[in-house]
């Protein structure tokens, strides 16, 4: 693999087989992640965001339900062919991940600082000292207010915005290569969220750590994303650099969650505008393009063909519509009102 690549997904697809037939939540995802980058991945509730990043570290695999196709290569190897023992190894070493349920990360038996030394002993091969008053740092920065009282503690004694922290911390004691954060301070609140965003980009920036952000805040993607991809119904429907997502969105699906983004400038007047309509099931998934049944400039064609995600005039800029040049020109009348059942 290409040295300017840590990793790559090829065509992911995870399926999950349930009582009411087969389901599949990321459908052909593709995509690489290269030093030192920070992606944004957003989209709306239920668009596989999860799905996709926990396929990364096989963390789905609890369920016996679970199919994966395509591949996940990380080091010349295929994670999704990888030995379990193995990928136990990249976690928490070579890629870390935090997320909302702070309970299935820390070890209910071991103190939250012998974690969070542990992983430093482990991974960066410092002494017990140097680790632990790291710990008390990082602590600290995740707005632990009586660091050094923390690190005696047992995760049960923690509350639960307490534990959210100590995962953090975890997490990025060992400076992944690359670190997977999927919404993982929308429970704390603005001056933590912001200390740990600033955490996450101090460590990016020193040593080049790599991440995969997953919010609904498109305004921390503004801030720390170098790039974004757009999901819809388990698909990348738009994908380019941070600044061109704001300047020049092309899917009409990018264009109304940026115009949903709330706008506090105090007039009341201002309606914050929605996308109409909901996120199909995965049991009944569109034919053609999946937004169609939602999108206000579908037509016949969008109904009945899939588009690719195709090239732009600007390189690093990909997106999945058949009439993005119409809509953008200005040459696609609007629909107004419901759309009609497809
Ligand atoms: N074990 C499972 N069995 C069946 N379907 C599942 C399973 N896990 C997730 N799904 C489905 O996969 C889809 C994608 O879920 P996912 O959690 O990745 O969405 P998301 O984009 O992360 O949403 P959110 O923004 O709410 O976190 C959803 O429709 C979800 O119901
Ligand atoms: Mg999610």
């Amino acid at each position: 693999m290409d040295n300017n690549i840590l990793l790559r997904i090829e065509d992911l697809k995870v399926h999950f087989l349930t009582d009411r037939g087969k389901v599949t939540a990321v459908d052909g995802v593709s995509f690489s992640v290269a030093p030192k980058e920070i992606i944004g991945i957003v989209g709306e509730s239920g668009c596989g965001k999860s799905v996709m990043v926990q396929s990364i570290l096989r963390l789905l695999e609890h369920t016996e339900a679970v199919k994966y196709s395509g591949q996940i290569l990380y080091d010349n190897k295929n994670i999704l062919e990888s030995p379990l023992s193995d990928i136990r190894k990249i976690r928490g070493n070579d890629i870390s991940i935090i997320f909302q349920d702070p309970q299935t990360s820390l070890n209910p038996v071991y103190t939250v600082g012998n974690q969070i030394d542990e992983v430093q002993i482990l991974h960066k091969k410092v002494s017990e000292a140097e680790a632990r008053k790291r710990s008390i740092e990082l602590l600290h920065l995740t707005g632990i207010k009586d660091p050094k009282q923390c690190v005696k503690q047992y995760p049960f004694e923690l509350s639960g915005g307490m534990q959210q922290r100590a995962m953090i911390a975890m997490a990025l004691a060992c400076e992944p290569k690359l670190l997977i954060a999927d919404e993982p301070t929308t429970a704390l609140d603005v001056t933590i969220q912001a200390q740990i965003l600033d955490l996450i980009v101090e460590i990016n920036e020193r040593m080049g750590m790599a991440v995969l952000f997953i919010t609904h805040d498109l305004g921390v993607v503004s801030e720390i994303c170098t790039s974004v991809k757009v999901m819809y119904l388990g698909q990348i429907v738009e994908e380019t650099k941070t600044d061109m997502l704001f300047e020049r969105p092309l899917h009409p699906y990018t264009q109304g969650l940026i115009k949903s983004i709330p706008r506090f400038d105090g007039n009341r007047e201002d309606k914050l505008n929605v996308i109409e309509g909901v996120v199909p099931s995965l049991y009944d998934v569109p034919k053609g393009c999946r937004f169609s049944t939602r999108c206000p400039y579908a037509d016949e064609k969008c109904i009945l063909e899939e588009p690719p995600l195709m090239e732009t005039d600007d390189i690093n800029h990909r997106v999945k519509c058949w009439y993005y040049k119409e809509v953008e020109q200005g040459l696609r009348v609007k629909e107004e009102g419901e759309k009609p059942n497809v």
